[in-house]
């Protein structure tokens, strides 16, 4: 390899990874709602700091290799007008040889210890704290969660109080999905007919996207949640509404919208209170109260709910909810009904 190339060979390897480090710069990786570096609560500062250890350490070992590397090529390549000859040859160097081995072996000590560490702090909440319970289950394409000790089931929503950590069992009724809220903590996949553990907490009220990040089949994309940290007092005020039966339909609109619901809807959907008692589509109990739907893709209007109720494949494709099969055909005066009946349900 002549000079030249070589230096090419440099070049574009210097530009990947400038290109790399850019990247981490662009509006959104590092401060955008799916950032997993800017981070909120314990267990996110924790994962966080070991990342950029580890990133550390790695770069460390790139500069020291890449060093060495770049002097042997200078150093030791043929001066010009010299001749070419084979350089003298050696094998083996029992030094150098236990000196790679043990090199290699503190690095990887190095940058284990903190990782285990890390883990073993974000398998289960702190002893010394208590933790609220959910239940985070995956359906293809939403998320149910339950609150077992509160006796509350929801969907797309979860909140949670500021400052209190959050104890989530993780599952799925079908395939596999994974549960991700980047700015609280690190991804755990919800896996059929397994249960597995993690917890957050947010230090700071406010609203953190979530994303189910394994795909599971048409609308793994529109799979998407929300975490919303309340002060305590509104959490608990949440908790009392959520725990209520949901408010008996009052106008006539809402009466004749509860009846076209009974119609079918019921089959799988339950609205507590109200006899619905489906358990394969969210439970609508509270429904008004959540600012989306369609697990966390649309705002929650009249026009997105009108739309969801007659064209819910295309609103989000496979969607399963299916009207046929529960044999419901719907005027558009049945649908405005069920809107305004689903809209009662604060
Ligand atoms: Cu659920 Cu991807």
């Amino acid at each position: 390899m002549n000079a030249m190339r070589l230096l090419q060979v440099i070049l574009v390897g210097a530009f990947l990874i400038g290109l790399y480090f850019v990247s981490l710069f662009l509006p959104g990786t590092l401060d955008g709602p799916m950032s997993f570096l800017s981070v909120n609560g314990p267990v996110a500062l924790e994962q966080k700091s070991v990342f950029w250890y580890t990133v550390g350490v790695s770069l460390f070992l790139m500069v020291v290799v890449g060093a060495v590397f770049l002097y042997a090529i200078f150093r030791f390549r043929a001066k010009p007008g010299q001749d070419f000859d084979v350089p003298e040859q050696s094998h083996g160097s029992a030094k150098v040889e236990v000196a790679l081995i043990v090199a290699s072996c503190l690095l990887l000590i190095v940058i284990a210890i903190p990782n285990a560490k890390a883990l073993f702090y974000s398998a289960s909440p702190p002893a010394d704290k208590e933790a609220i319970k959910v239940v985070a289950i995956g359906h293809q394409w939403w998320w149910e969660f339950q609150y077992p000790d509160l006796g509350i089931t929801t969907a797309n929503e979860l909140h949670i109080p500021v400052g209190q950590p959050i104890d989530i069992e993780i599952k799925s009724v079908d395939v596999i999905h994974s549960f991700w809220v980047p700015r609280l903590a690190g991804k755990m996949d919800a896996v059929p007919g397994q249960i597995n553990r993690m917890w957050f907490q947010a230090d700071d009220a406010g609203t953190y996207q979530g994303h189910c990040t394994e795909y599971c089949g048409d609308s793994h994309a529109n799979m998407r949640f929300l975490v919303m940290a309340d002060e305590s007092a509104d959490f608990d005020k949440w908790v009392r509404t959520e725990k209520k039966d949901a408010p008996a339909p009052a106008s006539v609109q809402e009466i004749n919208g509860h009846r076209v619901f009974m119609q079918g809807c019921n089959s799988c959907h339950t609205v507590k209170g109200a006899d619905a008692m489906g358990v394969v589509g969210p439970n609508l109990t509270h429904f008004a109260s959540r600012t989306t739907l369609g697990s966390g893709i649309f705002e929650n209007n009249d026009d997105n709910l009108t739309n969801w109720i007659k064209f819910p494949k295309k609103m989000k494709p496979g969607n399963l909810m299916n009207l046929d099969q529960v044999n419901m055909v719907l005027s558009d005066k049945d649908v405005d009904e069920l809107v305004a009946y689903l809209n009662s349900l604060k």
